[in-house]
């Protein structure tokens, strides 16, 4: 097949650049990279003076890493198999080539490759969100960065912080949540662990890319302090704990400009204010230009051949060759690329494929992430866990005969094929493109038989509410399955998919001990809410997820998992109710975003940010707050946390702070899990950041923290109210390092 122009001239520059590397300076070129003296900074620099232009431009234009018809795209031949992308290395002074992989579930697949990459899958980003736990995101992340990394991968899509203004969002599922800090923290902490293995995390989709209607073009209108305390806080956070070597820019357009080209992001609050060190790479088809793009701050263009166009290609030779683009920005962007690569040891300690993987081991993190992250939301009269003397057990839906459901995209992992694996219920549509719709092979009915082998099981595929009712009626309990899939490239409606609901409904009037199991994208509607004994939400719950929801529903794991993101009544809560928006997206809610928009407009959810359950109880006894050991800006609360119930179990501490005038009633400060044997307390001891406490003044750019009172306490969700402690505080200001003020 004949390649397109682009492609040849690009493939010609990689050639002409193996031809180099055979000359005379090459040893003494590699044995620069592998004196591992001085700073990434200083190996960067000192690498770069080696480099011509044409080298240079090598480093900043990816290709997409597979074969694309429609493009009639052929992947360069050294990218690994079904991956997103591949940008070429340059031998001759030993930097090897970026391996890109998708992201942050797991080692993912391109959706149209026959032969797929099986890999193990993370519960949902959402999923490990809900556990509160930044040391489960990290293990999470460690070890798809190790089974990354045995592929021969070297840098991997992760790392995904897109808040949840739009609870309708395909991508819910692959973010961590609605509220700054936590999303920032447990996004931060699974870079943090999938870098662990000597290879490069991105931090996406920068910024503000809330919905996937109209991704590609769709213009965000959020003013600037709303931005900085909602949105690009979670990058912030995310980028202080996780330390990314790259961030991806995002699709959609901020306030004018495409993300990928736009200076306030790129340059003016990543790089002058967050003091950014790694590079920027677009998402993949997210470039609109050449000179503006560059000059903006952009560094690397991903994926070229999944688009046709090609900006940082011989469009940027060009730009550099007329002055559009200055030699000294290409040194810029180059030398970010390489800065990143020696810091995070791509360079020292270079990637190879075909290592061996831990199956067993890697399964196990992933159950134990599902068991962390599950909510139990309702639980009427101690149904849950499954009584031992519960005989006969009617299980209905959701195919939990087979597997559990996962998110579609471009984050989608596939299940090692071979006997008991693959795709558990192959064939549902969509088959292509936002889907194959995938199950992991972990069957929650096979698990469940496991646990309660003196117990008689009768499963319906829940196609027929009548059949479905008539089993839930003869048995002592009913377990129906409830799922909503979603995926990248789509939103989805606010509810479980088809007629679900009303399965649901007749299974409850059936037998008033109907469980709920929910694997969804992110909230739901449930209509039948209070009609039903219990209802565990379950997330996509990953490779495990069969066993995890087992051990749950049977009590071998206690539930501990708590909302990420609040669960409206229905879409009339929303501040923006109608379908999703294309064109103009105007965010006239501001930071207000989930548990601050409802609060701020006192309604009622179905159920609140930070709500979940447990098979014990926990109390909140005593609340004082303490100077923090760095001074006048730290600030500690030390909360007295009690088991009162029977059962060991891990309960989350979180800290609210209140002060007028700010987005919403309250924020979310500070939080801790905190495991504890029945009747045990503990005293979790919480710092509060700040910048939590200030509001982003534009015009002075910096925090400010205002003098006056504010309110802390400490509670078991968003919705939770117990004693307050006052905090009086005189006017405080934090500015970033190199201030200037605005002209
Ligand atoms: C997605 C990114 C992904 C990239 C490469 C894009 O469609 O938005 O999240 O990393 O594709 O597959």
């Amino acid at each position: 097949m004949a390649k397109p122009m682009l492609l040849a001239a690009a493939a010609a520059l990689v050639l002409g650049l193996g031809s180099v590397g055979t000359g005379a300076g090459t040893a003494a070129a590699q044995t620069m990279a592998k004196d591992t003296s001085g700073t990434p900074q200083q190996r960067a620099a000192a690498m770069l003076a080696q480099m011509s232009e044409a080298e240079k431009l090598t480093l900043v234009k990816g290709y997409f890493g597979t074969d694309f018809l429609p493009a009639k795209f052929t992947a360069p031949e050294e990218a690994r198999a079904g991956s997103a992308g591949y940008v070429p290395g340059i031998a001759r002074l030993g930097i090897p080539p970026q391996w890109q992989a998708d992201a942050g579930i797991g080692v993912a697949t391109q959706g149209h490759i026959v032969s797929k990459r099986g890999r193990t899958a993370l519960p949902s980003g959402l999923g490990v969100a809900a556990s509160w736990d930044p040391a489960i995101a990290y293990e999470g992340g460690r070890m798809i960065g190790f089974e990354a990394r045995a592929d021969g991968f070297n840098v991997m899509l992760a790392g995904s912080v897109n808040l949840m203004r739009e609870p309708r969002n395909g991508r819910n599922f692959e973010y961590a949540g609605e509220d700054p800090l936590l999303a920032g923290t447990m996004a931060g902490a699974a870079i943090a662990g999938i870098q662990s293995n000597r290879m490069i995390s991105t931090l996406k989709h920068y910024a503000v890319n809330d919905q996937e209607t109209d991704r590609g073009a769709y213009n965000v209108l959020l003013g600037e302090a709303e931005m900085r305390m909602s949105d690009l806080l979670a990058f912030q956070i995310a980028l202080e704990k996780g330390d990314p070597g790259s961030v991806m820019c995002a699709y959609n357009r901020v306030n004018g400009p495409y993300a990928c080209e736009s200076r306030f992001l790129l340059t003016d609050v990543l790089r002058r204010d967050w003091g950014f060190a790694g590079y920027v790479m677009t998402d993949w088809g997210a470039a609109h230009s050449t000179a503006a793009a560059a000059n903006a701050g952009l560094d690397q263009e991903s994926g070229y051949g999944l688009q046709k166009d090609d900006h940082f290609g011989e469009k940027l030779a060009q730009a550099l060759a007329n002055g559009e683009v200055s030699k000294a920005r290409l040194d810029e962007m180059a030398g970010r690329i390489l800065t990143a690569m020696f810091a995070h040891g791509l360079i020292d300690d270079p990637a190879s494929e075909g290592h061996a993987i831990d199956f067993a081991t890697n399964q196990a993190v992933s159950r134990r992430a599902a068991e962390a992250g599950a909510v139990l939301l309702r639980n009427e009269g101690g149904l849950l866990p499954l009584s031992a003397d519960a005989r006969r057990i009617a299980v209905i839906g959701g195919h939990a005969d087979k597997g559990v459901l996962s998110g579609g995209g471009s984050s989608q992992v596939y299940p090692l094929d071979g006997p008991g694996g693959g795709n558990a219920v192959p064939g549902l549509e969509p088959k292509s493109w936002p889907g194959p719709v995938v199950y992991y092979p972990s069957s929650p009915l096979e698990e469940l038989k496991k646990q309660l082998p003196d117990a008689r099981f009768d499963f319906v595929d829940g196609s027929d509410p009548a059949a479905a009712a008539a089993a839930a009626a003869q048995a002592d309990v009913a377990i129906v399955f409830g799922t909503q899939w979603a995926s990248e490239s789509i939103d989805v409606a606010m509810k479980l998919d088809g007629d679900q609901d009303a399965l649901i409904a007749a299974v409850a009037a059936a037998n008033p001990k109907a469980v709920v199991v929910l694997q969804t994208g992110g909230p739901v509607k449930m209509p039948w809410a209070d009609d039903v004994g219990a209802i565990l939400e379950a997330w996509y719950p990953g490779r495990a997820g069969g066993e995890a929801i087992a051990n749950l529903l049977t009590g071998k794991v206690n539930p501990s998992g708590r909302l990420p993101a609040s669960f409206p009544a229905s879409e009339a809560q929303l501040p923006y109710p109608g379908e999703p928006r294309k064109g103009e997206v105007a965010y006239t809610e501001g930071a207000a975003v989930g548990y601050k928009w409802l609060d701020k407009t006192g309604q009622e959810p179905l159920f609140p940010f930070g709500f979940g359950l447990s098979y014990t109880h926990f109390t909140i006894d005593a609340q004082r707050l303490v100077p923090g050991e760095d001074g006048a800006m730290g600030l500690v609360s030390e909360v007295t946390f009690t088991n009162s119930g029977e059962r060991k179990g891990a309960g989350v501490v979180q800290l609210y702070a209140s002060h007028p005038g700010w987005e919403a009633p309250q924020r979310l400060v500070g939080f801790a899990k905190v495991e504890l044997e029945p009747g045990d307390h503990a005293v979790a001891k919480i710092a509060i950041d700040p910048r939590l406490l200030a509001v982003w003044d534009a015009d002075l750019r910096g925090w400010v923290v205002e003098s006056g009172d504010y309110q802390i306490h400490a509670a078991l969700s968003s919705r939770d109210s117990a004693g307050y402690n006052t905090l009086t505080q005189e006017k405080m200001l934090f500015l970033p390092a190199g201030w200037k003020p605005k002209k």
